[in-house]
This record gives structure tokens, sequence and C-alpha cells, in this order.
């Protein structure tokens, strides 16, 4: 998808979810009088699902499947070493309209790495994506959220770190993972999983299902940066979206 018609489609549904969110009196006035019973409008509390680290062929196609079951999209912030082999899965996120963002190359530490490593755990984790999806503005997620001077500088990306945190690598336990996302999603949080654990797919599904049953949407990152009208800045750090 080209980068205009993606930032179109992105501000049609920024203004879209922003009149059902914060007007409901206008929403009701344009109701269709024979609305299919049981829609479920796309209302706030929104929050963003990310995963690190992927993908990976099993688990992340199965996350994929139950995602779309839901019709729920989200944000995977993948490494250049799990590409290869891993093509149509990266396309067919795309397509489905998950966003896609860099995790770096290799999965290092960014933070002690001089100009040339850096660009090539991030520029050349760009170059591939673009070959493989088309020109986006990815956004960048550094390893283990590490951040210096150099990466805020020179990384030419916002930088998307998170707020909501179950530490999933822990223990692969499904229900306590689920738990702690439900218990602590707030509107506009960023949470953060890993892919390539079958125990973080079911989390993730099973938190799904807790939170939009609370009412809350699920949209990507970059939709949820539209939804509260900010724009993305190069060497920005980002935690969380609140509604201001
Ligand atoms: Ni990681």
């Amino acid at each position: 998808m080209g980068k205009r018609i993606r930032q179109a489609k992105l501000y049609i549904l920024a203004t879209a979810l922003l009149l059902l969110a914060e007007q409901p009196v206008l929403w009701d006035l344009y109701r269709p009088a024979a609305a299919p019973a049981g829609a479920s409008l796309p209302a706030g509390p929104f929050v963003a699902l990310t995963f690190d680290d992927g993908p990976k062929a099993e688990t992340t196609s199965r996350l994929l499947d139950g995602l779309s079951q839901r019709g729920v999209r989200c944000t995977f912030f993948v490494l250049g070493l799990q590409v290869e082999g891993n093509e149509d899965l990266l396309r067919r996120m795309a397509n489905e309209g998950h966003q896609i963002g860099m995790h770096t190359a290799h999965h290092k530490a960014l933070a002690g790495l001089g100009p040339a490593d850096l660009s090539a755990e991030v520029d050349q984790l760009r170059l591939t994506l673009t070959a493989l999806l088309g020109p986006e503005d990815y956004m960048l997620r550094p390893p283990y959220g590490m951040i210096s001077h150099a990466v805020e500088t020179q990384a030419a990306a916002p930088l998307i770190l998170w707020s909501v945190d179950p530490e999933d690598w822990s223990d692969h336990d499904a229900a306590r993972i689920a738990a702690h996302i439900v218990d602590n999603a707030k509107d506009g949080d960023i949470i953060l999983l890993h892919d390539i654990y079958d125990a973080s797919v079911d989390a993730a599904l099973e938190a799904v299902d807790g939170l939009m049953s609370k009412g809350y949407t699920f949209v990507t990152v970059e939709e949820l940066f539209a939804l509260r009208g900010v724009t993305p800045e190069n060497g920005k750090v980002y935690r969380r979206l609140p509604s201001t």
C-alpha cells in the first residue's frame, strides 16, 4: 500500500473513530435505522498490542488467524534475521492491516553501537522491509528498550517503547500473562508481547477477548497516534498515547 493511500486511510479511520468515540449523540443521529443486531461499533478506550522478535512461522501464523477471527489489528516489530523464509508471513501481516515496525536486524542493544553498526542494524532492516513491503515510515522498537543519544539522532524513526509489560518470556503462563494485560491496560496503552511463544499467542487472544468485553478497541500504534492527533517524530520516545 502506498504511503499516501495509507495516510489517507488512517485519516479516515481516525476521523470515524473520533466521531464514534467522542460524539455518541452525533452518532445516534446518524445511526442507520436497521443496524445489524449485535454489530459492534468502534469506540474507545483504545489500546495497541505489539509483538517483538518475530515473525516465527507457527506461532505468528496462529496469532494472525486468531486476530483475523476477532477483527483485531496490531503491530509487529520484526527482526531482520527472521525475515528470510517468512516473507509470505510478512506480506500476510501487511495485507491484513497490521502495522510492521523494526526491532533491528540482529536484536543488538543499540545503545552501545557506533554509527556504522547502528546503521547496519536499523537502515539495513528498513531496506529489507522496503524491498518486501514497499516504502513506509517504519517505526523502531529498540531491543531491551535501550536508547542512547546516538539512537535518538541517527535512527530516523519514532522510538516506540511500551506501558504494559507482562514479561511473557518469564514463565510462559498464558493465564497469568492475559490476566496481567486485562488488569493493567488503560486507554492509550502500548502492550508488549512476543509472537515467538505459544503461550504468548494464547495470552494475547485471551486478553483481546477480555478487553473487548470491557469495551476496548484494538488499534495499531500508528492508528493510536492518528486517533490522538499526534504526529510521530523521529528520535522521540513514546511509551503510551493517552487521550488528553
Ligand atoms: Ni526483543
